[in-house]
């Protein structure tokens, strides 16, 4: 049994996002495979990852990569076989990994057996299952998602003879949360996956199940109340796994899936992603700040998942138009580079793999309230290719060697399930793990080192309160994180220039300073305000200590 302490794991933890068909291939079909995955568990454990999230790996005719479901209780074929995935989980844990997965509710692939069985005729009792009308009409408060796709939520199914609701592609149509049949049969989903082992789940479009006329069909009172029963089925049945809901949503609306410590531990804090590379364009913290304002506070027991990229388009969704102008100006030049309101492309290239850039963006969410999660690859600056279709370009296979197919697999490279990348400036023959492993300078073992200096301060980075410490230096972002008598200063300069910035610290005079990762001794707090000097997009973590200790 966990103590409540031990099940607040996901509070001081660092996630891996992974797609299993693109970390590692063990049998030479060019797709990653749940063999591969558990062969690279010892990597996952070497770059401090506490929890894994694997995207989706049950049936699918992978039209939307995994997320258009046709069997919830099967693995792919191509990714192993369920005693692979338990093989995998067991291994995980063994190493103290846990492993959370995707889980899709909120539609199926057409394939999938309950719409086949709907769509072929009005007397099935799969029918209600799904969401089905005569006209394309109801609802129309429903915003499209998918708009480079898309253009209604409604598609004619000629078989069914009615059209039926999709909130995504017109292969995903949605199921009917009103179907009480529905509701309980992904309760049981839920329970199989948890059975065998798994820690929770990362639950995907959350905002969108239950649908009403005259409504946006967002963040609904019955969407809530259903997530309630599921926390609590959890609460019951497996203490100790988490939910993480994808709500990507205004901050008010965010923050109502915490619920009152009964719906969601966790959420995804897609009102901060964005602003950072705004803050970061603009040289001006106030995007950061302000919207680290707006999203807390949260209930005790619960976190955000702070991330920069994951395996979708940046998505642009939640900003403003003036926002969104200026995002696309400064990190999508090239029309090929945007997908529906968002930017296809990985991090590095977004910053151009500007090295400082990129350290200080990860610091920054190794530093603000949440837990850090991130997409793989791109603690080796992986590159993207945007010629690819869809969101393809940044799922492209992991880069482990300067070996053929990056040492990804050893099938011909045509067979491979994407090309690998090789265009110059991230090709893979220096963008992976053994070059860079090999390499102390190396982003990938600076990001080891960083992680290894989260962890150190793990509780007052990953439980602490935030306080900004403002300035008249608008490209400085400072606050203190702070967790019973753990402080720790940290300090960003988010300009291409150099700048200087004084911190008034009054109540601080006589404490120390010492930095973080290099446990240097900094001059103490005085009475008159700390001077920084700051070279261009460059960071520090001080560790604030008190008059007594250690003087
Ligand atoms: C989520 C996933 C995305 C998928 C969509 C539809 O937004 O992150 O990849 O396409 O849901 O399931
Ligand atoms: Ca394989």
């Amino acid at each position: 049994m966990m103590t409540d302490d031990e099940k607040l794991w996901y509070r001081d933890a660092t996630f891996y996002e992974v797609p299993v068909r693109s970390f590692y291939d063990s049998n030479g079909d060019g797709i990653g495979d749940f063999r591969g995955l558990t062969m690279k568990l010892d990597y996952i454990k070497s770059i401090g990852m506490d929890c894994i999230w694997l995207l989706p790996f049950y049936k699918s005719p992978l039209r939307d990569d995994g997320y258009d479901i046709s069997d919830y209780y099967s693995i792919l074929p191509e990714y192993g076989t369920t005693e692979d995935f338990e093989k995998f989980v067991e291994e995980a844990h063994s190493r103290g990994i846990k492993v959370i997965a995707d889980l899709v509710l909120n539609h199926t692939s057409d394939q999938h057996q309950w719409f086949k069985e709907a769509r072929s005729s009005r007397d099935s009792k799969w029918r209600d299952w799904y969401v089905w009308s005569d006209t394309p009409d109801k609802f129309n408060g429903a915003r499209i998602i998918f708009v480079d796709s898309e253009i209604s939520n409604w598609t004619w199914d000629h078989v069914a003879g009615q059209y039926f609701f999709h909130r995504f592609y017109s292969h995903q149509p949605d199921l009917n949360y009103d179907n009480k049949e529905v509701r309980e049969g992904m309760k049981d989903v839920i329970r199989f996956w948890l059975d065998k082992g798994l820690d929770g789940f990362r639950c995907d479009a959350v905002p969108y199940l239950f649908k009403r006329e005259g409504t946006d069909c967002e963040n609904l009172p019955e969407t809530h109340a259903y997530f309630k029963e599921i926390r609590a089925m959890i609460e019951k049945e497996y203490p100790g796994c988490i939910l993480l809901a994808e709500a990507n949503q205004w901050p008010n609306n965010a923050k109502e899936y915490f619920g009152n410590q009964d719906e969601f531990h966790m959420n995804f804090n897609f009102p901060l992603m964005p602003r950072i590379f705004i803050s970061l364009s603009k040289e001006d913290s106030f995007p950061i700040e302000n919207i680290i304002n707006e999203t807390l506070p949260i209930p005790e027991k619960c976190d955000w998942g702070v991330f920069l990229r994951n395996h979708d388009e940046l998505t642009l969704e939640m900003v403003t138009d003036e926002e969104r102008d200026l995002m696309f100006r400064e990190y999508a030049k090239v029309p090929k580079m945007r997908l529906n309101l968002g930017i296809r492309r990985r991090l590095a290239p977004l910053v151009d793999n500007d090295r400082s850039i990129l350290e200080l963006l990860h610091a920054l969410i190794m530093s603000v309230p949440g837990s850090p999660i991130f997409y793989y690859g791109d603690e080796i600056n992986m590159g993207d290719n945007i010629y690819l279709g869809d969101r393809n370009g940044v799922r492209t296979p992991m880069q482990w060697s300067f070996d053929r197919n990056a040492g990804f697999s050893h099938a011909d490279s045509e067979q491979l399930y994407s090309p690998v990348i090789t265009n110059p400036n991230y090709h893979y023959e220096s963008n992976n793990v053994e070059s860079m492993s090999r390499l102390s300078t190396s982003f990938l073992n600076w990001f080891r080192r960083m992680i290894i200096v989260r962890k150190q301060n793990s509780r007052v980075l990953g439980r602490g309160t935030i306080r900004f410490i403002g300035s008249d230096q608008k490209q400085i972002l400072a606050f203190i994180r702070e967790y019973g008598k753990e402080k720790m200063l940290c300090v960003y300069n988010l300009s291409r220039s150099p700048s200087y910035v004084e911190l008034h610290l009054p109540e601080f005079n006589g404490w120390h300073l010492r930095e973080a990762i290099s446990s240097v001794r900094f001059p103490d707090i005085g009475e008159l305000p700390y001077f920084f000097t700051l070279p261009r997009h460059s960071y520090f973590w001080l560790i604030m200590e008190a008059p007594d200790e250690n003087s």
